[in-house]
């Protein structure tokens, strides 16, 4: 096969990257395994474009968006705010225990946190905010230089994996990037204009790699294990980085940006590139909770593999996005992944301290990228109960 190097996956004869978002729902789940062996992502619309026309047409939102049992407002909780997190005061030895604590309780109760004091410079985040944001004002034609290709996988520019045709689709646009280790990515995808995009890019993705890197360390300390327990585990630091432009959309009610997920990586750093608000997190009650992102924080999320490491004491959360109705929104996260030979389960140190043992299977991660592709192809709900023992 061509193209499929260390840190990408095999999956019969496709190739796939982590951290795609293929939906939660069960429809057309037949007809997708026929489409995944032959390694096609079908074909739908870019969103961006028909949102143009559409918006100012008298006409209902094309039935494949329509998504009436998900979106209601309310069901929505109002006035609920995500724990904040202050890396300044994590650093800091005078605060470092009081914020350790706040941390800790961040990734278990609620696996979602905004980062303040996270010391990347605002230059950085001005820069990369501006190149993201001028490569979705390009004309359609330019950016489709740097499109999906058939058989190569979720990177590039498009939309998320589309399984089968009854599936319903969500109202974005993104471009996904393997991003590091460099020898990971593919310069077929990445955009040439604006011409800054890469070292914009490339600078932002250093420091984010430097707060991960902290982050980990802190939760190592939370948790109880030695400080680089889980560093070692995302040796290397692989990062890939999803932007998604959400386009206004008229019946916003109707539709959603993004299918609820969970991230089938280590820690996700997002970054809001437009203000505007969308991101929404599952409560343990079911109900929707929408995340106000404080100016110049990052919106941290648990993945699924901290999830497991920690054998189950940080939650990795169901979120989805939800669109607006006349403003674009424009998001870009920064996954960090584990390092491709890692054995993905519950750390030693962990299972003897819970008495409970094992709460999760340890498996390759590369098996357990293709657990989740297969539980998705399956329309099974999540591919973490496989991994759950
Ligand atoms: C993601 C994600 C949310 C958002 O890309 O995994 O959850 O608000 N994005 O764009
Ligand atoms: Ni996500």
């Amino acid at each position: 096969m061509k193209n499929v190097n260390y840190w990408r996956l095999a999956l019969g004869n496709r190739t796939l990257s982590s951290n795609t978002c293929i939906s939660e729902g069960r429809e057309g789940a037949r007809s997708s395994m026929a489409h995944a062996t032959a390694g096609q992502s079908l074909p739908v619309p870019n969103v961006q474009a028909l949102a143009q026309t559409w918006n100012s047409s008298g006409e209902q939102v094309p039935d494949r968006y329509v998504r009436t049992e998900e979106t209601g407002a309310d069901e929505v909780l109002a006035g609920g705010a995500i724990p904040v997190v202050d890396l300044g005061r994590l650093m800091d030895p005078q605060s470092s225990e009081e914020e350790l604590a706040n941390l800790g309780s961040a990734c278990q109760n609620w696996g979602f946190f905004q980062l303040i004091n996270h010391g990347v410079p605002e230059e950085v985040i001005e820069d990369v905010k501006r190149d993201l944001s001028e490569f979705f004002k390009l004309p359609l034609e330019a950016k489709k230089a740097f499109a999906q290709v058939p058989g190569g996988g979720l990177e590039g520019y498009g939309q998320s994996f589309v399984f089968s045709d009854t599936q319903k689709l969500d109202w974005a646009d993104m471009i996904y990037l393997m991003v590091s280790p460099r020898e990971s990515r593919d310069r077929r995808f990445w955009p040439t204009q604006p011409p800054s995009f890469g070292r914009s890019v490339d600078r932002y993705a250093a420091e984010t790699a430097r707060v991960a890197a902290c982050l980990l360390r802190c939760m190592a300390a939370d948790l109880g294990v030695p400080p680089d327990r889980l560093t070692e585990a995302f040796r290397g630091q692989p990062q890939s980085m999803r932007t998604t432009y959400y386009p206004p959309c008229r019946q916003a009610a109707d539709v959603l940006g993004l299918s609820p997920h969970t991230d089938a990586t280590g820690l996700a750093l997002l970054l809001h590139v437009t203000d505007v608000q969308g991101l929404q997190i599952r409560r343990d009650d079911g109900r929707w909770l929408a995340v106000d992102p404080m100016n110049g924080a990052f919106v941290v999320s648990v993945g699924d593999i901290l999830e497991i490491l920690s054998n189950g004491r940080y939650k990795s959360i169901a979120h989805r996005a939800v669109v607006h109705p006349d403003k674009e929104r424009i998001s870009a996260v920064m996954f960090h992944q584990p390092c491709p030979d890692t054995t993905v389960g519950p750390l030693p140190e962990l299972v003897g301290k819970d008495g409970g043992g094992a709460r999760y299977k340890s498996v390759a991660y590369m098996d357990f990228m293709k657990s989740f592709f297969v539980a998705k192809l399956d329309g099974r709900r999540s591919h973490m109960d496989a991994m759950r023992i």
